[in-house]
Order: structure tokens, then C-alpha cells, then sequence
């Protein structure tokens, strides 16, 4: 039996639903982290938020006497009081910022496994990313074979295979590799914290990247660390499935407000500027001064955004979401540029057809769709009189002329039939009037693609109004197409 099951695709994201000992749970989903020492939302609480699985330290729970002889005697769930789907860390970042766990991966892959995790985690080792190659590919080896073992440890729960290899790219392909060979129920993508908490948000692109692409598809993953509601879009456009958050709690205890476009200081807060729960029944002075307001309003806000986001896959409008939330940081709109440099990856995963196709800034120029549509350029054989007009409207196109055929050019796909001026993509997008360079330049390289598979066969007429005047392409059309400017 396959324990995931994919419902609904764009870009590279899915809706999917997985099963657990304790339920399914539909994913894209964020799992709050429950620290039992220092609890500011109850794991029975957070149903109402929207959380259908929570994250828990196993290690933590291991290292306290009365918490881990509760775990054993009552089982986790019963212990965080709560029958959610319940996945167990192993104490791998604790490993990473103290350097030292009192406990072996197969005894803490064994505790998981005896207080009843759904799902469980070798303690992998994360390697920083100041580390040399050689210090990643030694903890990499190690984390392999913590993951054999852990393979032979636990019997009928599942168990996650841990992603390393730090910023190492072909080491993040080989581990991901490497793990899909032993075969996990669950992927998780780890080693991000440092790369996380100084916004290398372009490094995570490449590393998700790199990962995904050595990962079974079918599988769900998880992004180890990702909790702050500003990433989810671009994490789940890139496949990413599962996210936990102790951001909720940590940001709170830092006097943060978190918006899904960015966090704000507490103290500059001067009103409420959400609707939530909490938002809507305290005063902005109320939440200045309790932590725990903070949090849960943090937490309503990184599930409002979860359901946006899948919301945004169910109609086939994720990457207007991101366009739309990368916009609140350069580096998120870097990463986001970032990822155009994956289209070509990305348009293999991507639905062919979705609703209407809106541009929204130069981003949407080097969209996985607009991609696509070139690659498909050369289904057109063309023969006879051509002509390929900026002019959207018809002005221009002289009634005497004989063509055979007429394309418009529709920024930035291109070259657009008039006979599929009605049809998804291009004759579906919605453009604004003032058309950037970078729309232009992306439709023209396609008229261009048009004139050459066609050389010999047709003969061309490119029509062009001022606005396009000066274009460097437009003087690499005139020598396949007699060029024409509109007066
Ligand atoms: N939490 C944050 N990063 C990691 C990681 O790399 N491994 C594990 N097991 N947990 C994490
Ligand atoms: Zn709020």
C-alpha cells in the first residue's frame, strides 16, 4: 500500500494525503514542534489552528527521566495528550549545536519506536555549512549507515531518511539518492538551520533542488527547520510537502509578529494588522505583553498562509503566490529568480493546462508555462504569406494583403495563432498594458523560434508598433521575416 497519495499538482507542488497509525493528514502541512519542557500552545490545542500532525523531540523526551518513563508507560500520544499523527526528531540538532548526544542512533531509533512515533528519525548528522567537503561526505557516510541501521530498527512504524550533505550540491544528489535506494516512508531534507536563519534562501533552492530530483516522487518530503510562513510557497512549489514550526514559539519569545510577508518587532506594532483570533479580540498593547498571545497568533498566521498555498495548488495559481509573497524581501524575490533557472526541471511536473496565466512582473517571463509554450513552437508548419503582428487588435493588418496566416505576438509567449486567441496559454494570459523589457524579449526569442523552424517553407511579414521600436531581436528577425513598422 502506498502511504501517500498525490491529489493535486502545480509547479512541482502537491496536495497529497498520508497515511499514519493515527490518520491521514493532507499535505502541504506544517507540524507544530511540542517541546514538553517548555509547552506555550497544548498539543490538544492545536487542532483548532489547522494542524493535522505534530513534531516532537524524542531526545528531549529520552533525557528526562519522569518525561521518558511517562512516554513508556503511556505512549507519546498520551503523554502530549493528543491522538494527532505524532512524528519524533532524534536529537540530530541538538547533536549539531552542542556537538555531543548522550545516546546511540539505534537506541533512539529503539525509544521512537517503543513510545509509539508515526513517525520516526535517525540521528542523522548535519554538517554546517562552513564545513569543508570533506568533513560533509565523512558525516554524510555516517548518516548512511545510522539510516541502514535505522532501517533494520524499526519495524512497522515509519521512519524518515535524512538528506545531507550541506551545501554541496552533488552530495545533496547522492544522499538523496542513496536514501532512495534503502527506502524511507518519508524524506526529509536536513542541515538547513544556518542556511535558514541568514536568509541563504537561494542556497535552499539549489539544495531542495539537488535533493528532489534524486528523491522517489511519490513520496512526501519534509523540509527540516522551514517554519516561518514566508517560505512555504516557494518550499512547496519545489516539492517540499511537510514543514515543522517551533518559529511560532521562538519568534514569539522574541517579541515577533509574524506576517506571511516578513515579522515584525512586537514594540513597533502600532495596530492589529490581521484578523485572527487573537488579533481581532486583544488590544495591540495586550499582545505586546504576553508571549503566549504572540504565539498563537503566530500560529493562526503560518496556517492562514498553509491554506493559501493550497488553496493556490487546487487552482493552479502557485506561482502567482509566489510571485506575490516573494516581493516582501530581495532575497526572497532572488530566490524566486532563482528558481526560473529551473523552469525547464519544473515544466515537467507542471499541469499543462490551468486556469488564465496572469503576468505579474518579470518573474513570469521565465515561467515554467511560457517555457513550454516555446518548446512547442515547432509543432507549427507553416507554408505560404505570414504574418506576425505586435498589434494585438488587428489594426494594421491590411485588408489587401493575402495571408495564409496571422499571429499575434503576445508578450511573453510569443507568437500566438489567431486561431487560438481564445486558447490556454497565450490567448488566456492576461498581460498588462505597459509590457516589460523582459516580456518582450522572452516573446520575441520565440517569434525568432517560429522564423527558424520555418525557414524555406513560409514567407514572413513582422508588423511591429513604436513600443517595440529599438528591441535588439527585431533587428535579428529582419533576416528571416520582411520587417514592417507600423505607422
Ligand atoms: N532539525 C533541524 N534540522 C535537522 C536535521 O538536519 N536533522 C534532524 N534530524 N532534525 C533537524
Ligand atoms: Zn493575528
Amino acid at each position: 500500500m502506498h502511504e501517500f497519495e498525490i491529489l493535486h499538482k502545480d509547479l512541482m507542488g502537491r496536495i497529497g494525503k498520508l497515511r499514519t497509525a493515527h490518520g491521514h493528514v493532507e499535505t502541504p502541512t506544517i507540524m507544530p514542534v511540542i517541546n514538553p519542557n517548555l509547552i506555550s500552545i497544548e498539543a490538544l490545542e492545536m487542532k483548532k489552528y489547522g494542524a493535522e500532525m505534530l513534531i516532537t523531540n524524542a531526545y528531549i523526551i529520552y533525557r528526562k527521566v519522569d518525561l521518558r518513563e511517562g512516554a513508556i508507560k503511556k505512549g507519546i500520544h498520551s503523554l502530549l495528550g493528543c491522538e494527532m499523527p505524532i512524528m519524533t526528531d532524534s536529537g540530530s540538532y541538538q547533536l549539531y549545536e552542542y556537538k555531543d548526544v548522550e545516546v546511540s542512533n539505534r537506541e533512539i531509533l529503539e525509544f521512537q519506536q517503543r513510545i509509539g512515533s508515526d513517525v520516526c528519525v535517525p540521528l542523522d548528522i548535519p554538517t554546517a555549512p562552513y564545513e569543508k567537503r570533506e568533513r560533509a561526505k565523512n558525516d554524510l557516510e555516517e548518516t548512511l549507515r545510522r539510516m541502514q541501521e535505522a532501517r533494520s530498527v524499526i519495524q512497522n512504524k515509519m521512519l524518515a531518511g535524512v538528506v545531507q550533505g550541506s551545501t554541496f550540491l552533488d552530495l545533496r544528489g547522492e544522499s538523496a539518492k542513496r536514501a532512495a535506494e534503502i527506502g524511507f516512508d518519508v524524506y526529509a531534507i536536513g542541515g538547513l538551520v544556518p542556511l535558514l536563519e541568514s536568509y541563504k534562501f537561494d542556497k535552499l533552492v539549489d539544495i531542495i533542488v539537488a535533493s528532489k530530483m534524486n528523491l522517489p516522487l511519490n513520496a512526501p518530503v519534509h523540509l527540516f527547520g522551514a517554519g516561518h510562513p514566508m517560505l512555504f510557497p516557494l518550499a512547496v512549489a519545489l516539492g517540499c510537502d511537510l514543514f515543522d514550526s517551533a518559529a511560532y514559539a521562538l519568534y514569539a519569545k522574541g517579541k515577533r509578529y509574524i506576517t506571511s510577508d516578513g515579522t515584525k518587532k512586537v514594540e513597533n506594532l502600532r495596530v492589529l494588522p490581521c484578523s485572527c483570533p487573537v488579533c481581532s479580540s486583544y488590544s495591540v498593547e495586550e499582545v505586546k505583553e504576553s508571549a503566549d498571545l504572540l504565539a498563537s497568533h503566530n500560529l493562526w498566521v503560518t496556517f492562514e498562509e498553509m491554506r493559501m498555498v493550497k488553496q493556490s495548488i487546487a487552482e493552479g495559481s502557485l506561482w502567482e503566490l509566489c510571485e506575490r509573497r516573494c516581493r516582501a524581501y530581495p532575497v526572497l524575490l532572488n530566490a524566486l529568480k532563482h528558481i526560473t533557472k529551473y523552469s525547464a526541471l519544473i515544466e515537467k511536473y507542471d499541469p499543462a493546462t490551468k486556469r488564465p496565466f496572469f503576468y505579474l512582473s518579470e518573474c513570469s517571463a521565465h515561467r515554467p508555462e511560457v517555457l513550454r509554450y516555446s518548446y512547442r513552437l515547432n509543432r507549427f508548419t507553416l507554408s505560404g504569406n505570414v504574418l506576425i503582428t505586435t498589434n494585438l487588435k488587428e489594426k494594421g493588418f491590411s485588408e489587401n494583403e493575402k495571408f495564409d496566416h496571422l499571429f499575434f505576438v503576445k508578450p511573453p509567449f510569443g507568437p500566438c495563432p489567431v486561431e487560438l486567441g481564445e486558447s490556454y496559454p497565450a490567448g488566456q494570459s492576461e498581460i498588462p498594458a505597459e509590457i516589460d523589457n523582459e516580456a518582450k524579449t522572452v516573446a520575441l526569442q520565440n517569434v525568432l523560434k517560429l522564423l527558424e523552424v520555418n525557414t524555406g517553407r513560409a514567407k514572413f511579414v513582422f508588423l511591429y508598433d513604436g513600443s517595440w521600436g529599438g528591441h535588439p531581436l527585431v533587428e535579428e528577425i529582419r533576416k528571416y521575416a520582411e520587417v514592417r513598422r507600423e505607422e
